[in-house]
């Protein structure tokens, strides 16, 4: 992936470069828990965000996609990186740099980016990887004196400070602190997370990309975000809690009734219910229980279609062909919803002759195809040492 941005960067700057790395993610379980305090489930993927770049010697940056060509160069001043649409995908990286200068990191020259990335479709947490990269890339060419884990709340604050999303802390954290074949049991509320062992033996993570746009997901998103917090207000009133993950099953079977609008309460049962499945999930894991892995993820689909309606038609239609596949013993939507992606635990043996009858009967429901990946999973985002 690196050889056709080195080849731009060379020829077009004529000088040497660092190569940078930033994956995407899939989350396991524990869907739109990240913004109520819960837990979640998630794991890098092994496809990214490739980046290289040096510093320049101007007050501005130049920046370059492999997949959004169309834009060519574009070249910002150092002195305005405010929002501009015509700046398309840069906005993530002005984001990022306007987040360390917050944090009094300055930057003295400007600097020349190429990138290209190959994270299929959408809910795989494109953005992310790219603010990682370019966190990581930041901290290598200026030097800057930076932990991890500032990188991750600096590129979540690029989300709900500039592009004007509630989400969480998920993608930015698993991005930023992945490891070689481990997922991250996080608990949103503390920070507190956890390495877990991916090695399914004779099953794999199986990604598919229904191709179905996500049209309003970011508007839809802030929707939910909103209404959990009304209901966590209601709730407040009765209880001494800080979020909805604060709560057990039955602490919300009992005080259900003081969320008195029927929508807030379906949403606020799936924020309770999820958190709970993915610690769960997590003892299934541990215990080498993968029917019982299974069973929660398409109990987790189950909820964020009817309790969290976050689902559609083409994720639903390919989550149901799932399970109806020999060889498949959970699956799920996976990210934000509106459309993107589900994530299945597969029979290995069976993963082709799975991939082929989904795809082809997802092709006859839907009207177009879906795609579909088995997940390796790599690093964090890293500089690449030449
Ligand atoms: C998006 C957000 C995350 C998380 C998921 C839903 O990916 O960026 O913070 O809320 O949706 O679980």
């Amino acid at each position: 992936m690196f050889k056709n941005i080195e080849k731009i960067f060379k020829e077009t700057y004529q000088k040497d470069y660092k190569k940078f790395f930033s994956p995407g993610r899939v989350n396991l379980i524990g869907e739109h828990t990240d913004y109520n305090g819960g837990h979640v489930f998630p794991c890098t993927i092994s496809l990214g965000t490739y980046g290289v770049a040096n510093l320049n010697e101007g007050n501005y940056i130049r920046c370059y996609s492999m997949n959004f060509k169309e834009f060519g160069f574009i070249q910002v001043d150092l002195e305005d990186l405010s929002f501009q649409e015509s700046h398309n995908w840069v906005n993530f990286v002005k984001g990022v740099i306007l987040q360390f200068e917050k944090r009094g990191y300055k930057l003295h020259t400007g600097f020349d980016l190429v990138i290209e990335g190959n994270i299929p479709g959408g809910g795989l947490s494109s953005s992310s990887s790219l603010e990682l990269l370019t966190s990581v890339m930041l901290k290598s060419l200026y030097n800057f004196d930076i932990d991890r884990l500032e990188m991750v709340k600096l590129s979540q604050a690029v989300e709900n400070e500039y592009m004007g999303v509630n989400s969480g802390i998920m993608d930015q954290f698993i991005i930023g602190m992945g490891k070689e074949d481990h997922g991250i049991l996080l608990d949103t509320n503390t920070l507190k997370y956890e390495y877990v062992p991916l090695i399914l033996k004779d099953y794999v993570i199986l990604i598919g990309n229904t191709n179905k746009k996500r049209t309003l997901a970011d508007s839809k998103y802030n929707e939910r975000y909103n209404e959990c917090q009304s209901a966590l207000k209601e709730l407040k009133k009765h209880l001494d809690i800080k979020s909805l993950g604060d709560l057990s099953i039955e602490a919300f079977e009992t005080h259900k009734v003081y969320i008195e609008n029927e929508i807030l309460k379906k949403r606020a049962k799936h924020a309770v219910y999820e958190n709970q499945r993915t610690i769960q999930s997590l003892v299934a894991l541990k215990n080498g229980d993968l029917t019982k892995f299974g069973e929660l993820m398409y109990a987790s689909h189950a909820s964020l279609k009817e309790d969290y309606e976050v689902s559609c038609f083409e994720l639903d239609v390919m989550v149901d062909l799932m399970s109806k596949s020999q060889g498949v013993i959970g699956s799920r939507m996976t990210g934000a919803g509106f459309g993107g992606c589900t994530v299945s635990i597969v029979e290995k043996n069976r993963v082709d002759e799975i991939i082929r009858s989904v795809y082809k009967d997802y092709l006859k429901i839907v009207g177009y195809s879906g795609d579909f990946h088995v997940v390796e999973i790599g690093p964090g985002a890293l500089e690449i040492v030449k």
